[in-house]
């Protein structure tokens, strides 16, 4: 996705230039011509540019080959609980949530703050820094027991290099003691951050395992409505469910 928006960025600027070199004299009259032999370049330059765009968008839009299908060869055992916790409107951690679920099957609790944080990412982070100073939780809605439960995944945004506050507040009511526990995050690009080590922390009597880490939105990505299904798919899962559950039978 990046790629084929500085490769539109880069066919506009040279758009620009052509558009610019016509302004003040006709090129192609002009006696300058070595201005002229230039234009003609950059004109084919343009040409060319254009064609190899297309091509991008057909390969992005129609070429499904390349995404093979990839089967889930393990399961974990027992009952499969998935909490959650997602903010923003592209909600990135709940499709990774559902893309869990939807090849375990399981229950889904997504964790909801008593207070919503605001819709504008400014207010968010205003919000949520506070939240920070305060202790780093915040309160959420009651989630019931996971006594039943022996297998739980649990996924948060990364928010300042760790879970977010509401998960925070979920790991205060609630104990993992011999369940497993499969930590997953959603981040802007910078990494799962202490994450894992921080989950871990919060389930001492649990096998916590290898944790997911997927690439979800960052600011600008959000504003534009761009979120994990652009960078992975339920193959990531997949991937990763096969590796620490068959690793575990
Ligand atoms: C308050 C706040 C702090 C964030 N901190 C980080 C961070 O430290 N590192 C990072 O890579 N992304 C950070 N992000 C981006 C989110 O982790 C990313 O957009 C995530 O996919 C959002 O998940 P959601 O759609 O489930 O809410 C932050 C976002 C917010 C709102």
């Amino acid at each position: 996705m990046k790629g084929i928006v500085v490769s539109l960025a880069g066919f506009l600027a040279l758009f620009v230039i052509i558009w610019l070199m016509h302004k003040p004299f006709d090129v192609h009259s002009s006696n300058c011509r070595a201005l002229a032999a230039a234009h003609r370049v950059f004109e084919w330059l343009l040409v060319a540019w254009g064609v190899a765009l297309l091509a991008h968008f057909a390969l992005l839009f129609f070429y499904k080959g390349g995404a093979k299908e990839v089967t889930l060869e393990a399961k974990p055992q027992g009952k499969v609980a998935i909490v959650y916790y997602s903010q923003s409107k592209v909600a990135n951690t709940a499709l990774v949530a559902k893309w869990i679920q939807s090849s375990v099957g399981g229950e889904l609790f997504p964790i909801e703050p008593v207070e919503p944080y605001p819709d504008a990412y400014g207010e968010t982070l205003k919000e949520a820094q506070k939240d920070m100073a305060n202790g780093g939780t915040r309160p959420i809605k009651p989630i019931p027991s996971l006594d039943d439960y022996d297998v739980v995944f649990i996924g948060s945004p990364i928010w300042y290099g760790t879970y977010a506050p509401p998960m925070a507040e979920f790991f205060k009511t609630h104990d993992f003691a011999g369940k497993t526990v499969a930590p997953f995050c959603t981040h802007g690009g910078g990494g799962a951050g202490r994450f894992f080590a921080d989950v871990g922390r919060n389930c001492p009597d649990a096998a916590v395992m290898e944790g997911l880490a997927i690439r979800g939105s960052n600011q600008i990505e959000r504003r534009l409505g761009i979120g994990a299904s652009a960078h992975h798919s339920n193959n990531d899962v997949i991937i990763w469910l096969n590796r620490i559950f068959k690793a575990k039978q």
